[in-house]
């Protein structure tokens, strides 16, 4: 039930520190340290490679996995696009596992791909929202999301859930592997949470940056290097599919490889600046869009070097940035949806879970 608010999305955008909390609990023992099941444990103890397979804001929560994988846990991620997976197929090393990440469980295009790997004899793990769906039962293990059901079409609390879960996976992977441990994850989830709630209880900050950069204008570009530009694939898409402004993500650095073409007078973009490693390279990008016209706006964090006239988020450990940089982005869709006047849980063209291939 959406209660007292105007909408789904909004309502589960707001979830999210409670969901951050809700999967530190269901991961962790009584001496807080990160508990999976040994099933869980013995499918990701034999690989040697995980290829993680998925579509639309599960896909982009699965970029971020990879980075998260391969530099926590060291174990080489790749991130396919379900329905690209039959024609692309992979060279596969010699133990391959499977992550199919999945809001719904149902997505009929990741559905193929787990159907043909089982017929090789591959194993797979999958992390659903839905206990019981048939990405969950048709793979040998699952982890829950624990966001509790997500009703907006626009998938919102199942993409940070999605990356908790995905760090949770690669702490553990890393401990097993005795490696070393850059931070505490559990405690910094916790902080996550916090954080969370302090930018959602901020909500007027983003209609207003919404109202300035995205109400009326017929495109826009969501810029960031690293991570950041992950991010900004997950706001081009949250952008499009409830506001229908033309928006895409890309980085930075690619720009000027033609998409600058695009920018003219007022053309707005937006640029998320978490990882200090790309700080210096990203704003020399926001000054080449500026210098033909854009109107640029910077979110950036605390921890890499900023300027005055800046959305600046609190600091968290650069590799959960995302976790953090999505919500603004995720409420100046919701609030040029609004706008604009589209129908924000119930966009045009699209459904909730996508049965057909
Ligand atoms: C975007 C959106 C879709 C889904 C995609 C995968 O907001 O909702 O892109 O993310 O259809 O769905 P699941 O995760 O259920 O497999």
């Amino acid at each position: 039930e959406k209660g007292t608010y105007a909408h789904y999305m909004l309502k589960e955008m707001d979830e999210q520190p409670a969901v951050i909390r809700n999967i530190i609990q269901h991961y962790q023992n009584e001496n807080g340290d990160i508990e999976l099941t040994e099933g869980v444990r013995s499918l990701v103890s034999e690989a040697d490679r995980i290829y993680i397979v998925a579509c639309g804001t599960s896909y982009n929560a699965g970029l971020v996995g990879k980075d998260i994988l391969e530099r926590i846990a060291g174990i080489p991620t790749e991130v396919h696009v379900s329905s690209e997976f039959g024609y692309n197929m992979p060279l596969l090393s010699s133990r391959p596992l499977f992550v199919f990440l999945s809001q719904s469980g149902e997505t009929a295009d990741s559905r193929a791909v787990l159907v043909e790997v089982k017929k090789r004899g591959y194993k797979a793990l999958t992390m659903t929202n839905v206990p019981g769906s048939t990405l969950s039962r048709e793979a040998n293990e699952t982890m829950l999301l624990h966001a509790g059901p997500e009703i907006a079409v626009a998938s919102t609390k199942a993409y940070t859930a999605q990356i908790a879960v995905l760090a949770i996976l690669a702490y553990d992977i890393a401990r097993a592997n005795g490696k070393e441990l850059p931070f505490e994850l559990m405690p910094e989830l916790a902080r996550v949470a916090t954080i969370m709630d302090s930018i959602m209880s901020q909500k007027e900050l983003f209609e207003d940056l919404s109202d300035r950069y995205l109400k009326t204008t017929p495109n826009t570009f969501f810029i960031g290097r690293g991570l950041d530009a992950s991010v900004c694939l997950e706001g081009a898409l949250k952008v499009k599919e409830i506001s229908y402004i033309q928006a895409e993500g890309y980085p930075g650095g690619e720009l000027k490889h033609g998409s600058i073409a695009l920018i003219e007078d007022g053309t707005p973009v937006i640029a998320l600046i978490s990882q200090p490693k790309t700080n210096l390279n990203i704003r020399g990008n926001v000054k080449e869009v500026v210098a033909r016209g854009a109107n640029a706006c910077i979110i950036s964090m605390q921890g890499v070097e900023h300027e005055n006239d800046e959305f600046i988020l609190p600091h968290v450990e650069p590799i959960l940035a995302p976790l953090i940089t999505v919500l603004p982005i995720q409420l100046m869709a919701y609030y040029a949806a609004l706008a604009r006047g589209c129908d924000v849980d119930k966009p045009r063209n699209l459904a909730k879970s996508v049965t057909v291939e």
